[in-house]
């Protein structure tokens, strides 16, 4: 009897023991963890390493595998503290895609993995599923591609809010996709635009939604057809029409964001037409030439000719909107325009000469009295297509002309202050959608 209980006593210690050790093992491997793990494409999050031996060198590695195949990543080199934790909002990175304190490094730094295609963009295509972001440590600086990595976090980066609607729309010819916020409304609405690349570009107007806009992703051609496209006014105020007479939009607060050729459509709709009245219009990377209606006249939008190569045979662009800047002609008459205007432009644009052009436009409405209408940022180094915050920086990508015929455009930029830019043009951007289209839906709004 006595020996029995002697024995299962000496067992059970065993066992206690046995497990002591699994827990301490377990607490004392490294874990990586990712707050928010669901947040929105423009909230920041913090990635955290703990239970690192102090003063250890590792590399934090944020990878995606994008809707278009295609690999990315980003990484940082860090040295754990004397409690062997790193905190990537807090410590420095000694190398890697980004240096420095960056809490968000990790996904504006974000390139195709060595042996990718050419003069890749990463762009959210399916908006109904989030961004999935995969970060992990590893040990040491070099070489951890051929490594297991000691620890994994995913991290899920959302364009649409939860509650947002998405709508398809093709309507009086009109292309596009709407995004309805939730709640009862009614909400300002946005039309979004984007640039000569043409297509359905949806992301953008999924994150207004987000911030309580009723916005329509429009397409006003197909991918390649830039030079043949023929950009009637009345497509675009139908388009803006059903904003306007949607059931969840206050019709006296529509708004519109363009970027490139959409801030050229933007501006001749706001100068021109006679049957919409944009409340506020926001352009980015501003571009004042006149392409409406005109096309079928000027036999192309623009001439490629004209086009600069760099030493890569990217291809420069800007001194062609300097050359179609001298005639007066070509542009838009900025100076009837009758609503608050903001002007968003990179400093190292090499696209479009949009600081000139936003000269050009300042100039002329200071000229007619409309200077309080205006406000202007610019941004030193950044480039031409300034996205929502923390998309990666692309300073080269592939844009296809035509059917078949390819180049790589340089739109310019420095990653870190082109990032910067993005993260706070949007916030302006949301502030003054705000301040001009929700003070008329909700008196709230301006407390
Ligand atoms: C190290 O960890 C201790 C205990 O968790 C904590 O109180 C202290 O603030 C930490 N120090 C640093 C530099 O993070
Ligand atoms: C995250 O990446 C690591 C390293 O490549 C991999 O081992 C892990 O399986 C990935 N996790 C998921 C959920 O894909
Ligand atoms: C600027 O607008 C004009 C006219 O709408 C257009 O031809 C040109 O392609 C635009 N520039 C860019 C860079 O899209």
């Amino acid at each position: 009897m006595s020996d029995c209980v002697l024995v299962c006593n000496v067992f059970n210690t065993y066992i206690f023991l046995y497990r002591g050790l699994l827990i301490m093992l377990r607490a004392l491997a490294p874990i990586i963890s990712v707050a928010p793990v669901r947040a929105m494409m423009d909230e920041r999050f913090s990635v955290l390493v703990e239970n690192l031996p102090p003063a250890a060198p590792v590399t934090v590695q944020s990878h995606h595998y994008s809707d278009d195949q295609d690999d990315w990543e980003a990484y940082g080199h860090y040295i754990s503290d004397h409690n062997g934790t790193v905190s990537v909002s807090k410590h420095l990175s000694f190398g890697g895609t980004y240096s420095g304190v960056e809490p968000m490094g990790l996904l504006w730094s974000m390139c195709p993995v060595p042996g990718s295609r050419m003069g890749l963009r990463l762009r959210k295509k399916d908006v109904c599923t989030p961004l999935v972001v995969n970060i992990s440590v590893y040990s040491g600086h070099d070489g951890f591609r051929d490594k297991k990595p000691l620890a994994s976090a995913i991290t899920e980066r959302w364009y649409m809010a939860p509650g947002v609607k998405r709508i398809e729309v093709n309507e009086n010819g009109v292309r596009g996709t709407l995004f309805i916020p939730p709640g009862p409304g009614p909400f300002p609405g946005i039309l979004d635009m984007w640039g000569g690349g043409g297509g359905l570009h949806e992301y953008r107007a999924a994150l207004l939604a987000s911030h309580g806009y009723t916005a329509l992703a429009l397409e006003y051609f197909k991918p390649g057809e830039l030079q043949t496209a023929n950009l009637k006014f009345q497509y675009f105020e139908n388009a803006f029409r059903i904003i306007q007479d949607h059931p969840k939009v206050n019709p006296d607060s529509v708004g519109i964001l363009g970027l490139s050729l959409g801030s050229s459509i933007a501006l001749g709709l706001a100068a021109y037409s006679n049957i919409i009245k944009p409340r506020a219009c926001v352009c980015i990377g501003a571009n004042h030439t006149n392409g409406l209606e005109v096309h079928e006249s000027k036999d192309g939008f623009i001439n490629l000719e004209q086009a600069i190569v760099d030493e890569n045979n990217h291809h420069i662009w800007r001194n062609i909107g300097l050359a179609m800047m001298r005639d007066p002609s070509n542009l838009v008459d900025v100076q009837r325009i009758n609503c608050p205007v903001l002007l968003v432009s990179g400093q190292d644009d090499q696209n479009w000469p949009s600081v000139e052009m936003a000269d050009d436009i300042t100039q002329k409405m200071h000229d007619v009295g409309k200077a309080h209408q205006l406000t202007r940022i610019d941004y030193p180094d950044a480039g031409h297509l300034i996205e929502p915050p923390f998309s990666p920086h692309f300073r080269a990508t592939n844009f296809m002309v035509k059917d078949k015929y390819k180049v790589i455009v340089l739109w310019g930029g420095q990653t870190k202050p082109h990032s910067d830019a993005q993260e706070d043009s949007w916030r302006k951007i949301l502030v003054f959608f705000q301040q001009h289209l929700y003070s008329i839906t909700s008196p709230k709004a301006k407390l």
